[in-house]
């Protein structure tokens, strides 16, 4: 009941940034110098850094009523300076300097920021300790849907395919798998490649990132309708991202494809 109550309290979408980006309006806000900011820009200088070694960070900074909690989370496959230049960017749309409230966002207390390489997540409320996936984000990436008498087993294999990251992410110390599934259709010629994403932030622990994970595929197919050749449910705590004939991710030296294929026949 009280997370429905603040989903829906962040559901409120800020137009200026766009459909990505969260703003709890009963949340509050707070001044351009308060200690709110202080504790705020600390924090994610320090989330910062670490998530650009470690791709995630959490923690909390300050104390009663100041007291800041956060979360940071680049995409497995972006590192480093790369990593840190993103998240940056991303905290100045929640975060103004000068102009103090330029993006809706912007001097609000409660925020939550989602691209599709990194994300951040800000509160005077304790969201860590639940370890809530709260706002989440679904997006249709690819409207295009497969044959309709094709929609029942191509959501069969992206729901295995995604299952099966699911496990892996778990497992993996950085709590991120990428994959591919092959996928034909008997009444058309071509070959498709279904690819595949799963990330939990790295402070989950395996049962914990794994229920985050099933708990957004179980939701997929209602919430990203069936039969579409790409979709992804974004969250303070883990995302799920597949696409249809388009390998979204780069596979990097600490990731390795994961093939469905390979994995069912053997
Ligand atoms: C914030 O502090 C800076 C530097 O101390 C000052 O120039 C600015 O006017 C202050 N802004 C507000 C809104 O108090
Ligand atoms: C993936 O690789 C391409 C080509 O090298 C690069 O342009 C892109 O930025 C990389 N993506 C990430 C997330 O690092």
């Amino acid at each position: 009941m009280l997370l429905a109550l603040a989903i829906l309290l962040l559901a409120s979408p800020a137009p200026s940034a766009g459909d990505r980006s969260f703003c709890s309006h009963a949340g509050g806000t707070y001044k351009q110098n308060s200690s709110y900011m202080s504790n705020l820009r600390s924090l994610a200088d320090a989330l910062i850094g670490d998530a650009a070694s470690l791709h995630s960070a959490t923690g909390a900074a300050g104390e009663g009523p100041d007291r800041v909690y956060g979360a940071v989370l680049c995409r497995g496959d972006s590192t480093g300076p790369d990593c840190a230049r993103r998240l940056r960017e991303a905290l100045t749309t929640v975060v103004s300097d000068a102009t103090g409230g330029r993006d809706a966002c912007a001097l609000h207390r409660d925020v939550a920021v989602y691209l599709e390489l990194c994300q951040l997540r800000f509160s005077d409320e304790d969201f860590l300790s639940a370890f809530s996936n709260s706002p989440e984000w679904v997006t249709i990436t690819n409207p295009d849907t497969v044959p309709h008498a094709a929609t029942v087993q191509f959501d069969e294999l992206v729901t295995e395919l995604l299952s099966a990251l699911t496990d892996d992410a778990a497992r993996q110390a950085e709590r991120f798998a990428v994959g591919e599934a092959p996928w034909s259709w008997s009444q058309e010629k071509a070959e498709h490649t279904v690819y595949g994403l799963a990330q939990c932030t790295r402070d989950m622990p395996p049962e914990l990132c794994l229920s985050c994970l099933n708990g957004i595929l179980a939701e997929r197919q209602n919430k990203i309708g069936g039969g579409k050749k790409g979709g992804a449910v974004f969250g303070a705590r883990c995302t799920l991202r597949y696409e249809m004939d388009l390998q979204f991710f780069n596979v990097t030296g600490n990731s390795k494809m994961l093939s469905l294929s390979k994995l069912l026949h053997n």
